[in-house]
């Protein structure tokens, strides 16, 4: 042995930087030592079926939600329907990549790495359902259903399967397209959809990208859109998706795509702005059990594939003769939502950053990466104090009625 080459002091300066390595802990170790991560072990012992599949997994990265994070989580999964293990189980897997990604490999590019979240009650996204990564004013920022933000309070606990970054929100499971469009206020999309009985095609489809026309754009088009035949309204709403695609914001670039209606729909960055043809991406990256839904400003048309500019001032109708109309069509019986998305990730500005830096498809850093670099706490990302309010509650709300 070597032990008697070192000295007394160079044992005790080992020892006491081994108490505070945790990378030879567990995962049960790591989280039952940190003052922060008390209410997920409770959690943890509270749902042991669903922890069982945590405590031994290797080459992770888990997404640890603080004290009060997990409270705002709990009352509502106090008040859950059904069976709350398998809730607790789909929503643990949701917060947990395979692989071990350091703070250092978010960036300001947004990045969709894939979660252990596979179940099919939850997540028809083959490979697991995604959140986003981005560095956001220097803080490492995961975006999960409704775009509700987690900031990342405390970066690179490593342990011996992988790291723990502790975050200030639970991670909100994306829910159906029904769900999610009704609380993105796409009431008008969703009565269209409706009323060519594709709402079941949405709710079960999986790996689907939705282009998805705003309220006000159906409205630009009311006179056309009230005259619209059964099939021509199909044709329209089918030329909105691209099916066996999730096309995250990070893998778009100028392509001609197949649409679900057969006809092809053009993407044009120009200067950091996303055309779908002429219409223009004004919300990307909603998350949603089937992939994702970008909003567009106009309907667009597969009648008429002509592609924008970056000169427009004013979102560009496909559909020409078309005036306005004095009501939004389609939303006659579809309930109105109290509160819309809060886009904390995206304004118009913040848009066109995320796509100046896009990377070509497959590009998305963080999704990958094995086990190197050191723990390290002074990452960059900076730590952030966890001031949790009624953001974190509301995301805790929404969770369930999202499900
Ligand atoms: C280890 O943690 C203790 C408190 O638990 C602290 O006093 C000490 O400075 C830390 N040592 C190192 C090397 O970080
Ligand atoms: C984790 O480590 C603790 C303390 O070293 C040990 O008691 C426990 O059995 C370990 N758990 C697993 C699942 O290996
Ligand atoms: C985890 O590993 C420990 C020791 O290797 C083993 O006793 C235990 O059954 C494992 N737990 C699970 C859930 O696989
Ligand atoms: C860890 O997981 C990542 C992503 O699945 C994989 O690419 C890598 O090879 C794994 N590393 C190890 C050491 O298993
Ligand atoms: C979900 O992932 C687990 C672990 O990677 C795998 O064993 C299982 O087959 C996957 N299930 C589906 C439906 O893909
Ligand atoms: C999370 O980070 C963002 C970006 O840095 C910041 O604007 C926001 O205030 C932070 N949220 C909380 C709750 O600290
Ligand atoms: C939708 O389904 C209803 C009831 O089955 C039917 O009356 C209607 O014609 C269908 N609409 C379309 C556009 O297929
Ligand atoms: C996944 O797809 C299946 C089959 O279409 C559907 O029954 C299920 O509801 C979908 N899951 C979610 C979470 O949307
Ligand atoms: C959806 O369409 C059905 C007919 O297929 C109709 O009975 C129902 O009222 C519609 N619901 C909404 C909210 O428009
Ligand atoms: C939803 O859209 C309608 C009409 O387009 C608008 O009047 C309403 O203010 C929006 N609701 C929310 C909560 O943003
Ligand atoms: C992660 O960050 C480390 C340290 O900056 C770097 O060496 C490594 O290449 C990055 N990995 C990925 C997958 O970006
Ligand atoms: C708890 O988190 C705060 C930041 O939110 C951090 O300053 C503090 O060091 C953490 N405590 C422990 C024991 O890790």
């Amino acid at each position: 042995m070597q032990f008697k080459n070192l000295s007394l002091a160079a044992l005790a300066a080992a020892l006491v930087l081994a108490q505070n390595d945790t990378s030879m802990m567990n995962l049960t170790a790591l989280i039952a030592g940190n003052s922060n991560l008390t209410g997920l072990a409770t959690l943890l012992s509270s749902y042991p079926d669903a922890a069982a599949g945590l405590a031994n997994a290797t080459n992770i990265t888990l997404f640890a939600p603080n004290n009060q994070a997990v409270q705002a989580a709990q009352s509502v999964l106090g008040s859950a329907q059904g069976n709350v293990n398998d809730l607790v189980t789909a929503l643990l897997s949701y917060h947990v990549l395979q692989g071990t990604v350091f703070a250092e490999n978010i960036t300001e590019t947004p990045a969709f790495p894939s979660t252990t979240l596979n179940n099919t009650q939850y997540s028809n996204v083959t490979g697991g359902q995604v959140v986003e990564a981005r560095l956001r004013d220097g803080n490492a920022q995961i975006i999960s259903g409704l775009k509700q933000a987690s900031n990342v309070t405390e970066a690179n606990l490593a342990f011996s399967g992988g790291v723990v970054h502790v975050i200030d929100n639970i991670l909100q499971i994306p829910g159906s397209f029904s769900s999610v469009a009704q609380n993105a206020n796409l009431t008008a999309l969703l009565g269209a959809v409706n009323t060519t009985n594709l709402t079941s095609t949405l709710d079960g489809a999986s790996d689907i990208t939705i282009f998805a026309p705003s309220n006000s754009a159906f409205q630009a088009i009311g006179s056309a859109a009230a005259n619209l035949t059964a099939e021509q309204a199909t044709a329209i709403l089918t030329y909105h998706v691209i099916n066996g695609t999730i096309a995250y914001s990070s893998s778009l670039s100028n392509a001609s795509i197949p649409t679900l209606g057969g006809g092809n729909v053009t993407v044009t960055i120009d200067n950091g702005t996303v055309f779908i043809n002429s219409a223009r991406v004004v919300n990307p990256d909603i998350l949603f059990a089937g992939g994702v839904i970008h909003i567009i400003d106009s309907v667009l048309n597969p009648m008429n594939n002509a592609t924008g500019n970056d000169t427009q001032s004013e979102p560009a109708t496909a559909f020409s003769g078309a005036s306005s109309g004095t009501v939004v069509p389609f939303t006659s019986g579809v309930p109105t939502p109290t509160t819309t998305i809060v886009d904390l990730v995206t304004s118009t500005t913040q848009v066109a950053v995320s796509y100046t830096s896009v990377v070509p498809a497959g590009g998305s850093a963080a999704a990958t990466g094995g086990v190197e670099g050191s723990s390290s706490s002074s990452a960059g990302a900076a730590m952030q104090t966890g001031a949790v309010g009624a953001a974190a509650l509301f995301g805790g709300a929404a969770l369930l009625a999202n499900l």
